[in-house]
């Protein structure tokens, strides 16, 4: 049975009062306890979460890490720093990082490998852009995005990767993919990945589908069978929203 997982991925909302007052009213409510629940807030925030869901389930995860060791290399953050307060999940390869902030293929490649010294669970994210979509290449795309950043790694670092599936064209806009062109990537992306490693590690790891998620459609998103959870943006800043999603397996 591979994991279920729902991650919250806050992005660059919630200040200190706003975190905990919604990780307060998360960790009072019934979660699904099959499901792994992850929430991304900002570096700042990382700290204090963790201390307000220490005797739940939830995993305080990070958004970004910097893929050198240390340095000089102002405004970063390292993973060993992350993992110093106990975070040991990231996100890597938000379509945000890597069209507002540059994220190349190459840049990727040695986040993953960044987080994974670190003995790091990295949530690697693909999707392609509209364009590519109407294109037809939404395919290549996202098999280009696996080749390049992730397929570097080692079969047993596979085990701590979970793949999200966002199509750029569904973040944040209300627009999701259908729950069949959602399964129908996340069926390609796994045999993708049986043809670089093997059918043990594709039907291991967990692919989550991210964009536009939401209370009313994630029941049907997540009955695909390759479709093992979600990575929640907006609706995850809301916590009856949240839990929602997450009982909605
Ligand atoms: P959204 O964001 O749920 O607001 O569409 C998803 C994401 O960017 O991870």
């Amino acid at each position: 049975m591979r994991q279920k997982i729902v991650a919250g991925n806050w992005k660059m909302n919630n200040d200190l009062p706003q975190s905990i007052s919604l990780l307060s009213s998360l960790v009072s409510k019934e979660l699904h306890n099959e499901v792994k629940v992850m929430v991304a807030p900002a570096f700042p925030l990382l700290y204090p979460a963790k201390e307000i869901v220490k005797e739940s389930n939830i995993e305080v995860i990070a958004q970004n890490i910097n893929e050198n060791k240390n340095g000089a290399f102002t405004g970063e953050v390292a993973a060993s720093m992350l993992k110093s307060i106990g975070v040991t999940t990231v996100i890597i390869g938000h379509s945000e990082r890597r069209a507002i902030y540059n994220e190349t293929y190459s840049v990727l490649a040695k986040k993953v490998e960044a987080a994974l010294a670190q003995n790091f669970r990295v949530i690697f994210c693909v999707g392609e852009e509209l364009d590519a979509r109407k294109k037809n290449e939404h395919f290549s795309v996202v098999e280009n995005q696996l080749a390049e950043s992730l397929f570097q790694i080692s079969e047993n670092d596979m085990k701590n990767v979970v793949i999200a599936y966002e199509p750029v064209w569904a973040i944040g806009t209300g627009e999701t993919a259908t729950p069949a062109e959602a399964q129908e990537m996340h069926a390609f992306i796994r045999t993708k990945i049986a043809d670089k490693y093997n059918n043990a590690v594709a039907e291991s790891i967990s692919i989550l589908y991210g964009g536009s998620v939401k209370p009313d459609n994630a029941q049907e998103i997540f009955s695909q069978p390759d479709v093992d959870g979600g990575l929640i943006g907006g609706a995850s800043l809301n916590a009856d929203d949240f839990t929602a999603i997450i009982n909605a397996f």
